[in-house]
C-alpha cells in the first residue's frame, strides 16, 4: 500500500532521513517507534510533502507521490494527524471537523461513521476546538482527518500528554478505523506499551535510519526497549 524507497529528507543542508525504506501492507497497522529526535516525525512529514525529498520512491498503491503537493497526497488517499494535533482552537467542534472536507473540494457531508467513533464530538459541537481536553483535541484531529475517507491514516504520537483512560480510548478508535472501516494505519510512537497492544508490524528508527524491524508478534519488547533506551 505505503511504500517508501531509499528516501532521504533534508532540513536546508542538514540530511535528517537517510536512505529509508519503510513499507505499511494494506489493512495492517504499522508502528514507526523511536526516541525523541530521531527522525519519526520528519518521516510523516515526508510522506505528506512537507519537507525537502531530493531522493528516492514514496508510492501509495504504485503511485510515486514524492514530487505532489501535500493536497494532492491528501486527495490521494492520505489522511494525516499531526504531532500536537493542530487543531484550531478558536473554531467549533463542528468547524474544525468540516475543515476536513477541504480536501475533496469542500463539499459533501460529514460521514456518520466519525461520530459513532468518537461520539463525543457531536455532544461538544458548538464548543470550541481549545476548550476540549487533550484527548478530546487528539480525537478531533483523527476525526478530522477521517472525513476526506482516507485509504492510509497515518498518526504522529496520538498518545503524547494524555492521560492512560483516555489513551485507551484512542486506542479502540483506532483499531475500529483499521478493522471496521478497513484504513491501514501508520502511526509513531515513543510509548512502547500502546504500540505492542495495537500493531502488526514494527519499525525502530534511530538518527534517521531503521535500526530493528519485524512482526510484533516476533519482536521482543525488551529487545525493542533497549534501542529506545540505549
Ligand atoms: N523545522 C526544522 N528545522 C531544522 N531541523 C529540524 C526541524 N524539525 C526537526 N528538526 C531536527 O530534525 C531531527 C529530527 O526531528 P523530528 O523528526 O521532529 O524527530 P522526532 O519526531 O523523532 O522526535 C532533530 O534533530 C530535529 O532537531
Ligand atoms: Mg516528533
Amino acid at each position: 500500500m505505503l511504500n517508501i524507497s531509499k528516501m532521504n529528507s533534508y532540513y536546508g543542508e542538514s540530511n535528517i532521513i537517510r536512505d529509508l525504506d519503510l513499507n505499511v501492507e494494506n489493512g495492517k497497522i504499522c508502528c514507526l517507534i523511536g526516541r525523541n529526535g530521531v527522525g519519526k516525525s520528519t518521516t510523516l512529514k515526508s510522506i505528506m510533502g512537507l519537507v525537502k525529498t531530493p531522493s528516492g520512491s514514496i508510492q501509495l498503491d504504485g503511485k510515486e507521490l514524492i514530487k505532489m503537493p501535500t493536497y494532492d497526497r491528501v486527495k490521494c488517499g492520505i489522511g494525516y494527524v499531526p504531532q500536537g494535533r493542530e487543531i484550531f482552537p478558536q473554531m467549533t467542534v463542528q468547524e474544525n471537523i468540516n475543515l476536513g472536507l477541504q480536501p475533496i473540494g469542500g463539499k459533501g457531508t460529514v460521514p456518520d461513521y466519525i461520530y459513532d467513533l468518537f461520539p463525543v464530538l457531536p455532544k461538544f459541537a458548538k464548543r470550541k476546538g481549545g476548550d476540549l481536553s487533550g484527548g478530546q483535541q487528539q480525537q478531533l484531529a483523527i476525526a478530522r482527518a477521517l472525513v476526506a475517507k482516507p485509504k492510509i491514516l497515518i498518526l504522529d504520537e496520538p498518545t503524547e500528554g494524555i492521560q492512560p483512560s483516555i489513551i485507551e480510548d484512542i486506542g479502540v478508535a483506532i483499531r475500529k478505523v483499521n478493522k471496521e472501516l478497513g484504513i491501514t494505519v501508520l502511526i509513531v510512537e515513543q510509548y512502547l506499551q500502546f504500540v505492542l497492544g495495537i500493531s502488526d508490524y514494527i519499525y525502530v528508527m534511530e538518527k534517521g535510519e531503521i535500526v530493528m524491524q519485524g512482526n510484533t508478534s516476533d519482536l521482543s519488547a525488551e529487545e525493542v526497549q533497549k534501542k529506545m533506551t540505549e
